[in-house]
């Protein structure tokens, strides 16, 4: 079960003033003192509702573009009918059977990793099963076929329910290809042995015509190497992975890394980690792993969905969330509040990490995250897991990538779940039809973080309170990151409050501002989304401003996200 915590401070590298350390009254004073000391702040600082203060001079890791990734598990309308629309035979414009406005959308946002093939999917799924001419691959009963979320008129019959194997591993990899995507995949600890997880390795990765596994491949399409070096060990192997416990699932981890064959690769093998908050997962695996097993593991997995959970035991999980479109003021703030968390659960699995591995030579790898809302807004029936994404969900986004920008030195990598049709989607796509989410946007302005420094802000801004389940609660009032890459700093914003602008200053120090354009994805009300029939209700708009100096003077609109993109001289 979730909780609603109280409120953070000095959060990674962006420091939080909470409520109950500074109330508006308090701000407006601290701030008008800092305008005496420092002359470099505008006039107009003392009737503004927040400051962002960047200080170049502190530049932190640089953004992987893996932090930038992205889900797809063979669930729902995911693969099939999102992703895969099948070879010459398709009436759906494809490149080599994948949806081509798939590929130019993603292409686009410049995915830098994508995980596959699960999900609790993963430990299920027999690799050679994709492999081999696609009329002849063997037909199975997909992991979800029992989920109790399936809407009561889908068509249970389809391929979401009986894998067909159609979209196999060479499939995938040129999927990947085509997007500029590195590979990531999930392997099967639970229902294969060890042996097999070499044998996938060497069908992708030996050397054209070195091996029966290579001309297999050969035969499949890709002569030469697919050069998969992602390689995740089990997923949520402390439930659908296998139900292990810590200690059991480290010397699994140990058996299905120790001499692997690399081929000339860094190969790079990622622990499945924990839900969550469970530190005893992350401390009990590590502890057991020791020294030849933490050197033997590249990142450590950790999973976080939020979603409004309360008065619901947790076997019966599903039924807390709500509804993806129907929500109140309390529900959008808990959820958010949810999402915030991150923050916590990086920094602390971090410290737990740290005492067996105190040089941290793993890195956390958050390879399923987003919102989960209840079934019933499906964008087709067969679209288990799917959900509407309105302007709450890319409050969301924005909210986790800023996270994951200002903790870069810790997080490699991380997946939103899923791409297409499921959970906090980019995508939903059916036969002909095709439409980008907010989240999408999200993603695409971000894009620009990547491989930049991570720079060190610190953001002054009045806690916003709200209740939930009858009790008090409180969340960051607004949430930021930055990074420089060459002259361009990249300052990301969202204003968490439903109903209120915020009016802020934005402080360069370390540089002089040549000029400032504000992308901003807004709506009027935060319940508008994205649909096959009306795509085009949230998309971003831009806007240059100008700065006074060292200060740019922006509104942040109600639950907004918004790319400042200044050119420093
Ligand atoms: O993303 C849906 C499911 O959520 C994944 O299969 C599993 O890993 C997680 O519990």
């Amino acid at each position: 079960m979730r909780r609603q915590f109280a409120s953070g401070t000095n959060i990674g590298g962006q420091q939080r003033y909470s409520n109950q350390e500074m109330n508006r009254r308090q701000f407006l004073t601290a701030a008008t003192s800092l305008i005496a000391a420092q002359p470099l702040f505008s006039r107009q600082f003392h009737a503004a509702d927040a400051r962002i203060e960047i200080l170049l001079d502190e530049p932190g890791a640089t953004i992987a573009p893996e932090i930038y990734g992205h889900f797809v598990e063979h669930i729902g309308g995911n693969v099939y009918d999102g992703i895969w629309v099948g070879d010459q035979q398709s009436a759906v414009p494809h490149i080599n059977g994948v949806r081509k406005e798939l590929v130019e959308a993603l292409r686009k946002v410049k995915p830098g990793m994508i995980r596959w093939p699960g999900g609790c999917f993963a430990d299920q799924y027999d690799w050679r099963d994709g492999i081999g001419p696609r009329n002849k691959r063997p037909r199975r009963t997909n992991f979800w076929v029992d989920a109790h979320e399936w809407s009561a008129n889908a068509d249970r019959r389809g391929p979401q329910v009986y894998e067909p194997n159609t979209f196999g591993t060479v499939e995938f990899a040129r999927f990947c290809e085509q997007v500029g995507a590195q590979p990531y995949f999930a392997a099967n600890v639970r229902s294969l042995p060890a042996e097999q997880l070499f044998q996938w390795i060497e069908y992708c990765n030996s050397p054209a015509g070195s091996t029966t596994l290579a001309d297999q491949r050969a035969a499949d399409g890709h002569p030469e190497p697919l050069n998969v070096k992602l390689w995740g060990i089990g997923n949520e192997s402390w439930g659908c992975g296998g139900n292990f416990d810590p200690e059991d699932y480290a010397v699994e981890f140990r058996r299905y890394t120790a001499w692997t064959p690399s081929y000339g690769l860094k190969l790079a093998a990622v622990g499945s980690g924990p839900p969550d908050d469970n530190f005893a997962w992350t401390r009990r695996v590590f502890a057991k792993l020791g020294g030849e097993g933490i050197n033997s593991m590249f990142g450590w997995a950790m999973h976080h969905y939020s979603w409004n959970a309360s008065g619901h035991p947790h076997a019966e999980w599903y039924k807390a969330k709500s509804d993806a479109l129907k929500f109140d003021s309390s529900q959008y703030y808990s959820l958010l509040r949810d999402a915030d968390d991150m923050d916590r659960l990086i920094r602390t699995h971090w410290d737990v990490m740290a005492e067996s591995d105190p040089a941290h030579k793993v890195k956390l790898v958050v390879d399923e995250w987003g919102a989960w809302h209840s079934p019933g807004t499906e964008p087709f029936p067969e679209a288990l897991l799917g959900q509407q994404n309105t302007m709450r969900d890319a409050v969301v986004a924005g909210m986790t990538l800023d996270t994951f920008n200002r903790h870069a030195d810790k997080v490699a990598m991380a997946s939103v779940a899923q791409l297409v049709n499921n959970l906090q989607s980019l995508f939903f796509a059916h036969e002909n039809r095709f439409c980008l989410t907010p989240t999408y946007h999200v993603f695409d302005m971000y894009s620009a973080h990547q491989t930049g420094r991570s720079i060190r802000s610190v953001i002054s801004a009045a806690d916003i309170h709200y209740t939930w389940d009858d009790k008090p609660a409180a969340m960051p009032g607004l949430s930021s990151s930055s990074s420089l890459k060459g002259n361009t700093l990249t300052v990301t914003v969202t204003n968490p409050s439903i109903d209120t602008a915020k009016s802020s200053e934005i402080v360069v120090r370390g540089g002089r501002i040549q000029s400032v354009s504000a992308t901003v994805l807004a709506a009027k009300d935060v319940h508008a989304h994205n649909s096959f029939d009306n795509p085009h209700s949230v998309e971003p708009s831009t806007i240059t401003l100008t700065a006074e100096g060292p200060v740019i003077a922006h509104t942040f609109p109600p639950a907004s996200v918004t790319k400042l993109e200044v050119t420093i001289g």
